[in-house]
């Protein structure tokens, strides 16, 4: 209950849970390890996964682009094809399934009705599920096979920041664990997140800043990126849109000259990040094709990767898990955004916690 839940010295709850996300890294690395400290996953799961052809991620909003960067992870790690799905499309639209296909469920709060309906009918169809969830025994968790638990703690601020981490991270736990690359260090590699999100925790006066300089006054913003650094554009652009009421659209780098860039105007905000080596450089060239169109570009890019003029560079992390850093940024902005335009951060107009309707 969220009267239970202290904000303690916090002005809103979003701001803490953005602040608790090292720990819930430290706390996801303790919980999946075994009394040897190697990572490991229910054997089921294991085997589940290892039978399954395809996986098919099904969720909503901040889950489903959580779901988007698990896809990378699952293909790069474990190398079983994945498909990513908004539950509330898949759910009148059941696209073409393989044979052994495998759904995993990623939902916070374990309770939304669009997804639900999805595991509904996965289940009348006799295939297995995997629910991520937040909430041990919330209905997604008690309706699926196997439940792996984001050791979050309770989120309550409708704008998810915590969670989408945790997701991310169990994920790649889930996708190490089953295929049992022997040269990804996971725990110490998670280990090096959680420091660099300090890092970025300890940075806010540097977010609050950028936020008034390219939030005050803009009635939109557009967030580029390339690869995996695209997923975080989305979801950098949904957290500005649900609490600052700003429109903001996250694209793939390259598909803004297929239409979008019509909409750039002196001074529009483009919030661009640079973390990943292969696009690096034709990130940096969408950059200067809005730039060159009167846009006020913020590049967040990965320490080795930066350039003088980058806005702010993020510490380095391994490449499957820039998402895990670079979207800590985004989620302040955000907030600093609503703040500074006066709107109620944690309960945003219009919009629940956990969505219970179709
Ligand atoms: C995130 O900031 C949103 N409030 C929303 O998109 C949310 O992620 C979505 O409704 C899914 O919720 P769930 O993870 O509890 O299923």
């Amino acid at each position: 209950d969220a009267s239970d839940i202290e904000k303690g010295t916090y002005p809103h709850y979003m701001l803490k849970e953005i602040d608790e996300q090292p720990l819930v890294m430290r706390k996801i690395i303790q919980a999946y390890q075994d009394i040897n400290g190697d990572l490991t996953i229910d054997s089921d799961i294991i085997q589940a996964m290892n039978e399954a052809d395809r996986i098919y991620i099904v969720a909503c909003g901040t889950s489903y682009h959580a779901g988007l960067v698990g896809k990378q992870m699952i293909e790069k790690l474990a190398e079983v094809p994945v498909e990513v799905h908004v539950a509330s499309e898949m759910g009148y639209n059941m696209p073409l399934l393989s044979n052994k296909p495998l759904f995993i469920f990623i939902s916070q709060s374990g309770e939304t009705a669009d997804s639900r309906a999805v595991l509904v009918k996965v289940k009348e169809l006799g295939y297995k599920a995997i629910t991520i969830t937040n909430v041990p025994g919330s209905t997604l968790s008690r309706e699926a096979d196997y439940t792996l638990l984001l050791h979050a703690g309770p989120e309550i601020a409708v704008a998810s920041t915590k969670a989408y981490t945790a997701q991310i991270a169990v994920l790649a736990i889930l996708a190490s664990v089953t295929g049992n690359k022997g040269d990804l260090d996971l725990v110490h590699e998670l280990g090096i997140v959680a420091n660099a999100m300090e890092v970025l925790c300890d940075s806010k006066e540097e977010f609050e800043k950028m936020a008034y300089e390219y939030f005050t006054l803009t009635r939109n913003a557009f967030f580029i990126g390339r690869a995996l650094d695209y997923y975080v554009c989305l979801e950098g652009a949904l957290k500005l849109k649900e609490i600052s009421y700003i429109q903001a659209e996250g694209f793939a780098g390259g598909e803004l000259k297929h239409g979008t860039i019509a909409l750039i105007e002196d001074g529009t905000p483009i919030i661009a990040l640079a973390t990943q080596e292969n696009v690096n450089w034709s990130i940096r060239g969408n950059v200067k094709e809005v730039v060159a169109r009167g846009a006020n570009p913020c590049i967040i890019s990965m320490k080795g990767f930066e350039t003088d003029e980058d806005r702010f560079v993020v510490p380095e992390v391994h490449e499957l898990l820039t998402p895990l850093v670079s979207v800590v940024p985004l989620q302040l902005l955000a907030y600093y955004a609503a703040l500074h335009r006066d709107c109620d951060v944690d309960k945003p107009r219009n919009l629940a916690k956990s969505v219970t309707v179709e």
